[in-house]
């Protein structure tokens, strides 16, 4: 059995949170709304990525989609238009797919029960938690990068945070440590401590006391309650994660032209960056799939430009060519087009699609 805290320690954790909370408050763009349609945009864009990555595209995408009518019935190449530069791209086919359903089964109305939020797309406990204690006050409780590491200080636990064990304890911490009220406040102050104070490298705690005050903070305010600062621990905790083993791959896109215009082809649903546009692209270890996807022959000339990036676990080196067509070969994989620089600039394309595109506009 795991040595938990008594009541009385919870009770000052709670105390503690929500006068620094008071405080400390973050103005962030969607703190000012209890909008269940909102708060849901808000989420989904907060996944995997930071409060300031997300900072402008939120205003952007809800006043061209202000409820969940104008998304369901936009579309998808819209949807991607207004989240392009965001990433992880299937987070907003999920939610335009997800704002269908609303629409069709809820009448447009954001449903209120957890298993109906669990089973909209792109929705996972933590989510279906974080909209349901925000917009509704229900009393839910969310598991992220920020909660993970603050509730794995306060409790001292050692072992890895991805295991299953520590998982199951992490969460059950984050649902004892609910209050009776105000638990979307709540659930946000504890990710606002974790981002702000119980940092990863250098928690507050760690710091001296007059760094903090210079900033206008006042350090850790759970500090006493706090068993890794106790034990000193703040480095050994949470465990570090398994290094992922990268995999480097090279991948070839090509520039063909023709007169003004330029080739460009559609990813199909289920493969990566579906429904996104792209140049011509295929990785150096499969060069038959250009003219599989395209149905032309194609020969690559010189390079323009090579642009590295991470993807998960790969690291990709990406070479863009120009090529010469040979002509139709057979039926193209792929929807395909021939468009002009404006229209380039109008239509969804992945984040380095985008930045071969800008690199043809400035040239
Ligand atoms: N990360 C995810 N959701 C958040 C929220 N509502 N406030 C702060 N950080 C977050």
């Amino acid at each position: 059995m795991f040595d938990w805290p008594d009541s009385s320690w919870f009770r000052r954790l709670r105390l503690a949170v929500r006068n620094w909370f008071a405080r400390n408050a973050r103005d962030l763009p969607w703190r000012g709304t209890r909008d269940p349609y909102e708060i849901w945009v808000s989420e989904i864009m907060l996944q995997q990525t930071t409060t300031a990555a997300v900072g402008g595209y939120y205003r952007r995408f809800l006043d061209r989609f202000p409820d969940v009518k104008s998304l369901a019935e936009a579309d998808l190449a819209e949807v991607y238009r207004l989240w392009e530069g965001l990433g992880y791209y299937r987070r907003a086919a999920q939610l335009h797919r997800a704002a269908a359903v609303v629409l069709e089964q809820y009448g447009g109305t954001f449903p209120e029960d957890f298993e109906a939020v669990l089973n909209l797309p792109g929705i996972g406990r933590y989510t279906a938690g974080a909209i349901l204690s925000i917009a509704f006050e229900k009393r839910r409780p969310i598991l992220e990068a920020n909660t993970i590491r603050l509730h794995a200080r306060l409790l001292g636990l050692r072992s890895d945070p991805a295991q299953s064990e520590t998982n199951a304890l992490l969460w059950e911490m984050a649902e004892k440590v609910l209050p009776k009220k105000a638990i979307g406040d709540f659930n946000q102050a504890l990710m606002d401590l974790g981002s702000r104070v119980c940092l990863p490298k250098r928690p507050a705690c760690l710091c001296e006391k007059t760094l903090w005050a210079d900033a206008g903070s006042e350090g850790c305010p759970l500090v006493s309650l706090c068993r890794c600062a106790e034990a000193g621990l703040q480095n050994e905790i949470p465990a570090p994660k398994k290094k992922p083993t990268f995999e480097e791959t090279t991948e070839i896109a090509v520039l063909l032209r023709r007169g003004k215009k330029v080739l460009l082809l559609r990813y199909p649903e289920g493969v990566r960056w579906a429904g996104l546009w792209d140049f011509p692209r295929f990785r150096e270890d499969r060069p038959e799939m250009l003219s599989q996807m395209t149905g032309r022959n194609i020969v690559l000339g010189r390079t323009i430009a090579t642009l590295r990036h991470t993807v998960t676990r790969f690291k990709i080196t990406l070479r863009f060519f120009e090529g010469t067509d040979l002509g139709r070969c057979g039926k193209a994989a792929y929807e395909t087009r021939w468009v002009s620089l404006a229209e380039l600039k109008e239509l969804p394309l992945n984040s380095t699609g985008r930045q071969l595109a800008e690199s043809l506009a400035d040239g």
